[in-house]
């Protein structure tokens, strides 16, 4: 980052922002998501050296969602390396982050960790694991944004009493026997792991050690090996923005992952990572304005690994 003023660069962007004409809608099928306030807008930039940038609404808090995955595909990668890809692929879908379609005919075994069924035999694959998932979920989180993680028990609820899509993909994979503990408390843990809530501050700095060979900086604590970060890396790169993902290689040039809450965080692998935050949505459910602020935070710092 030593050679580029990213401050600088941050308010130029948002200059330029103000002309873009947001057509994104915030989330409304989780209902508690669509109070939140559609103008807000964060960001900020954690570099691997120490260094950070800022803006906005960077403080407060907000549903991670999907953003979630990565932190527990990184805890069961961990856990059980490579042998977890018997459970799930690491194929990019092409399809939206609940679609039911493919895992008919490929028998219960969804393409990729970070579409919604995936993430759903990552949840399976830690209840087994561990005794208490979620205490070991949220420890894995804690020690790598070095503070408390909130949870909302609101947005918990709220997803849990309209999860008809995510009740059908378990159901389909319990059929296949791609589900090996009770369907009611995987959902449970995913909801849990979904309604945690960050600020972008947090999450940029939850995920340096993925621009960081698995490594937290500050404390230099090797989380995850170097190769399990450079392939999440790769999965963010090829699945973590569903039938999108092809686009924000295109445009962004970053590993990245989104969530139906407006976070994005995208990862250049050994100088920084970014969130952003901006909570309505385009049509494949990823933050319309956070796409466009990382397409031109690419381009003006040249930060495409390609
Ligand atoms: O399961 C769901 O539908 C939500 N909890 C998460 C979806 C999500 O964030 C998709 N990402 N853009």
């Amino acid at each position: 980052m030593k050679d580029i003023n990213y401050q600088s660069v941050l308010d130029e962007i948002i200059h330029e922002l103000a002309e873009f004409e947001d057509k994104g809608e915030v989330a409304s099928y989780i209902p508690e998501l669509a109070k939140v306030s559609p103008e807000k807008f964060g960001v900020y930039i954690t570099g691997v050296e120490g260094q950070e940038c800022y803006t906005g609404d960077y403080q407060e808090r907000f549903s991670i969602q999907s953003i979630s995955k990565v932190f527990a595909l990184a805890l069961a990668f961990k856990n059980m390396g490579e042998s977890l890809w018997s459970r799930v692929g690491v194929e990019p879908s092409g399809d939206p982050f609940n679609s039911l379609v493919q895992l008919e005919h490929e028998k219960g075994i969804p393409r990729n960790p970070l579409i919604n069924a995936g993430a759903l035999v990552v949840c399976d694959v830690l209840i087994s694991i561990f005794k208490n998932p979620k205490d070991e979920l949220s420890a894995f989180v804690e020690n790598l944004m070095g503070g408390p993680v909130n949870f909302n028990l609101k947005v918990f609820l709220s997803e849990k009493k309209h999860a008809y899509v995510n009740a059908a993909l378990i159901n389909l994979m319990k059929a296949f026997g791609n589900i090996k503990n009770d369907v009611e408390e995987v959902l449970d843990f995913y909801f849990y792991q979904c309604s945690m809530e960050m600020s972008c501050q947090e999450l940029s700095k939850a995920f340096l050690l993925f621009a960081n060979k698995g490594k937290i900086p500050l404390t230099n604590e090797q989380m995850i090996k170097e190769i399990n970060s450079r392939r999440i890396n790769a999965i963010m790169q090829t699945c973590g923005f569903y039938d999108e993902a092809g686009e924000f290689a295109y445009k962004v040039g970053l590993p990245g992952k989104s969530g139906v809450g407006g976070g994005i965080i995208a990862v250049n692998p050994g100088i920084y990572s970014v969130a952003v935050w901006s909570p309505k949505l385009n049509a494949n459910g990823n933050s319309a304005k956070g796409m466009k602020f990382l397409e031109m935070l690419s381009a003006k710092t040249g930060s495409s690994i390609f």
